[in-house]
């Protein structure tokens, strides 16, 4: 059975697509009155993403899940989300606090992968979170994933993406290659943050 033969499929996708656009809606309000306040703009830049019935399929398959709807709802937790993307590591956990202290969702599941990286090396901050959708008449909650991260975070986790997406299983070289690249990232965002608090101390006298 495909996940787009089942019935009641496009009535769920209907669901995640206004969940997505209520998540997009709200971190924007979020962001935005927090640069508003603090006259300062932690965002980079945000992306949004929506994957495909087919991937969800493959994600359920690799999972070892039968492919039916409600292990469709209860074990892909990305069938939507959103990436924000900041100039700074500090940013990335102010915006972690907005979130959270907003009480605009309901949090999930929080993973601190910055703290305690994936032993790919990936690095980033995941919140999963159900989002409220009114409907015509009732509400629900839909699950979606936001990620947040630095520029370096993100360049290397597009980089991973791309590799392992020719190749399933990378050859030892190569993963031992991409961690140490991500630890070097590492530093590059120390430096880059200190450099930041240098110029914000100079803007300050
Ligand atoms: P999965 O999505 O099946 O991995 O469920 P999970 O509960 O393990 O979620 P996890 O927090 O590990 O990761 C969810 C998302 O984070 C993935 O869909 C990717 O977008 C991203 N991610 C996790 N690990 C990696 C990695 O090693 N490399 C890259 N590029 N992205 C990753
Ligand atoms: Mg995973």
């Amino acid at each position: 059975m495909k996940l787009q033969d089942i019935e009641g499929i496009d009535e769920l996708m209907l669901k995640y697509k206004f969940a997505l656009s209520e998540l997009t809606n709200k971190i924007t309000i979020l962001l935005e009155e927090y640069e508003f306040n603090n006259k300062t703009d932690p965002i980079e830049h945000t992306k949004t993403r929506f994957k495909t019935l087919e991937s969800a399929e493959s994600k359920l398959r690799k999972k070892g899940y039968e492919v039916t709807m409600d292990n469709l709802i209860n074990h892909v937790h990305d069938m939507v989300g959103i990436r924000i993307i900041c100039s700074f590591l500090t940013e990335v956990y102010d915006v972690v606090n907005i979130i959270k202290s907003s009480k605009q969702f309901r949090i999930t599941a929080e993973k601190d992968y910055i703290k305690e990286p994936k032993k790919s090396g990936y690095r980033s901050y995941h919140l999963n979170v159900l989002v409220r959708v009114h409907l015509k008449d009732k509400i629900e909650y839909v699950e979606a994933e936001i990620q947040i991260r630095t520029i370096a975070m993100d360049t290397w986790a597009s980089l991973d993406h791309k590799l392992r997406y020719k190749l399933t299983n990378l050859p030892d070289n190569i993963e031992d290659e991409m961690y140490a690249c991500s630890d070097e990232m590492v530093l590059l965002d120390k430096r880059m943050e200190k450099l930041h608090h240098e110029v914000l101390n100079l803007e300050d006298k």
